[in-house]
């Protein structure tokens, strides 16, 4: 890997996103941190990689549900050290929609946070792409293909995101791979969206025996960003076997 590369992840303040950020950070990245709600644990995670690194991190507020903001913050990205080298499209939205009562505000926002967000900041990401001759891996989830019920919406953003990787692979080739992780269950998410009956029944049907966590995800990144220049349009389950058991 370039020593002076450029990686930008998206909804990088906590959790995952935070995860892949330190992991690639680590191996000797400069980091874009972008957060929309979160300012004070981007600000936490940029100092702690600065302490480590001079000038290896800043942070970048944008709200991706909107097209401008995506190339804002490409842009102040690209701006920071004149390159790009990489993208993560980490940041989603995640919560039940059951079938009856599923509105507009509730689909705008989850197919906008993890589709059109996708598309749009990988869009304006493009031209410093090319000429870095970068990758992109967009997280999606690997219940795309066998769906949770009561998640249509978000199921629904998460393949669109599965096929745009593939379009885009193609589009974009030979200069810029575009490749996907799809995570099983991580850290469960915070609202208390699973019961504690649905964590434990998830758990125990992971074959590998355990949560994936935030570092199973940030070493596929780094794989699919840095490990082999000859991968592209691939989606890559990281689940620990899940996807394999029969339900
Ligand atoms: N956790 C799991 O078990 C699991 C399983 C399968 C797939 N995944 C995927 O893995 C990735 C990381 O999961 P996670 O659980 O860590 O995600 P998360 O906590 O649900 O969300 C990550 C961040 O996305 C940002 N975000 C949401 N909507 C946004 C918008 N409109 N504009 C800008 N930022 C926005 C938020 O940033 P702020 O906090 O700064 O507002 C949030 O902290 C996601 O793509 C998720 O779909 C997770």
């Amino acid at each position: 890997m370039d020593p002076n590369s450029v990686v930008l992840v998206t909804g990088a303040a906590r959790r995952i996103g935070a995860d892949v950020a330190r992991h690639l950070h680590a191996l000797g990245c400069s980091v874009v941190v972008h957060y929309r709600r979160s300012a004070g644990d981007a600000n936490r995670l940029v100092d702690a990689l600065n302490a480590a690194r001079a000038g290896s991190a800043i942070a970048v507020e944008a709200d991706l549900s909107q097209m401008r903001e995506c190339a804002r913050l490409v842009a102040a990205a690209t701006g920071w050290k004149g390159r790009l080298d990489a993208l993560v499209n980490n940041a989603s939205s995640f919560y039940r929609t059951p079938v009856g009562a599923i509105d507009e505000r509730q689909w705008s926002e989850l197919v906008d946070g993890n589709l059109k967000a996708t598309l749009f900041t990988s869009q304006a990401a493009v031209p410093p792409l090319r000429e870095s001759g970068g990758a992109i891996v967009n997280v999606c989830d690997v219940h795309t293909e066998r769906p949770l019920p009561q998640f249509s919406v978000y199921t629904a953003a998460k393949a669109g995101v599965v096929a745009l990787t593939r379009a885009l692979a193609l589009e974009l080739a030979p200069r810029v791979r575009v490749n996907a992780i799809a995570p099983g269950s991580l850290d469960w998410p915070e609202t208390g969206v699973f019961s504690e009956a649905e964590r434990r029944a998830g758990e125990a049907a992971i074959p590998l025996g355990r949560l994936g966590t935030g570092e199973d995800v940030a070493r596929a990144v780094a794989f699919l960003l840095f490990g082999n220049d000859y991968v592209t349009g691939h989606v890559l389950a990281v689940d620990g076997g899940a996807s394999l058991v029969s339900r």
